[in-house]
């Protein structure tokens, strides 16, 4: 299984899809520690090859750095999901602690484009922190932006070639935020795909290249091992047969779904140091995974981290 843990839900942008500018974030976390008891509960109770930490925006925990560390000793595969703003100084750390994967969330090409998106005009130091991965050999590294109108496309792949980076575009899924106006906003993979032809660029699938959760593309003239763009089709066509991702949020509670809102409370059987009852509860529970009866959600995605 794919584990994904939501260190926080708390935020420094506020990305107009996924939190409003006074968004309130849930003052019932569980401790650093109890975060790290609980990836181990779930690795002692089902198989886990991978551990991928996220947020909110997972910079803004001083524990960054244990959780990776905690992550590394459990299985051989943590990534990373950050929007980057707080990257760059810590990446060396990360990366000693035992981050192999990273990815950078980033919708916009320039400064105008990210401050509309984020609402904050930091686009610089998510750049800054982009080059340093890089510096640092993280390979791949890879760029998600959310596919949506108003952003640039072309923009975004002539940046991906330019900083020798992996491009995926995720199709925006009707949670939280994302409600208002979501019929009018959400763009299909096939759309991109268009205007990036119709910008010039020669691009053309790679089936042998694909990923899990992605439709891999090449551009013509750009060395695939530095450069591809990928399609996360959320929406147009999900992936629920062959998913194997389960969440942990930032209060200790379990998720077997993206759009499985409440999740399976863990932390109370931490607390009460009951650690078979944990197990049993954390196999119950994964036992039952089950695609969404509906592909919506009402809370924030920044509450179980995308
Ligand atoms: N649809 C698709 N992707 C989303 N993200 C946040 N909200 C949505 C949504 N409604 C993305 C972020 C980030 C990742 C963690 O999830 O942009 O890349
Ligand atoms: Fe923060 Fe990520 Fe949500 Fe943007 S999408 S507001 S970076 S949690």
């Amino acid at each position: 299984m794919y584990l994904r843990v939501s260190v926080t839900d708390r935020c420094n942008l506020r990305c107009t899809y996924c939190l409003p500018e006074d968004a309130r974030f849930s003052d019932s976390r569980a401790a650093p520690e109890e975060i790290d008891a609980l990836m181990g509960a779930v690795c002692a109770a089902v198989p886990v090859s991978k551990i991928r930490l996220t947020g909110g925006e997972p910079t803004l925990s001083p524990d960054l750095e244990r959780h990776v560390r905690a992550a590394a000793w459990l299985v051989p595969t943590v990534g990373l999901t950050s929007n980057g703003v707080l990257l760059e100084q810590r990446l060396a750390d990360l990366r000693d602690a035992g981050l192999n994967r990273l990815n950078i969330s980033l919708d916009a090409a320039d400064p105008a484009g990210f401050q509309r998106a984020t609402r904050r005009d930091r686009f610089a130091a998510v750049l800054g922190s982009i080059r340093q991965a890089r510096k640092l050999g993280f390979d791949p590294l890879k760029i998600n932006a959310v596919a949506m109108s108003g952003i640039d496309p072309t923009a975004l792949a002539r940046l991906a070639v330019a900083e020798g980076v992996h491009l995926r575009f995720i199709e925006l899924m009707d949670i939280g935020e994302a409600h208002n106006g979501w019929e009018s906003r959400h763009v299909g993979a096939a759309t991109i795909q268009e205007r990036l032809r119709s910008d010039g660029l020669r691009i053309h699938e790679a089936p042998e290249c694909d990923e899990p959760t992605s439709r891999v593309w090449h551009i013509e003239g750009v060395d695939p091992h530095r450069t591809t763009l990928g399609f996360i089709t959320t929406v147009s066509a999900p992936f629920c047969s062959t998913c194997d991702r389960i969440r942990l949020d930032s209060r200790g509670r379990l998720h077997t779904c993206l759009f499985d809102e409440a999740g399976v409370d863990l932390l109370s059987w931490l607390r009460a140091g009951d650690e078979h009852g944990l197990v049993e509860l954390i196999r119950r529970t994964v036992a039952g995974k089950a695609p969404p009866p509906r592909f919506r959600r009402e809370g924030a995605m920044a509450a179980i981290g995308g």
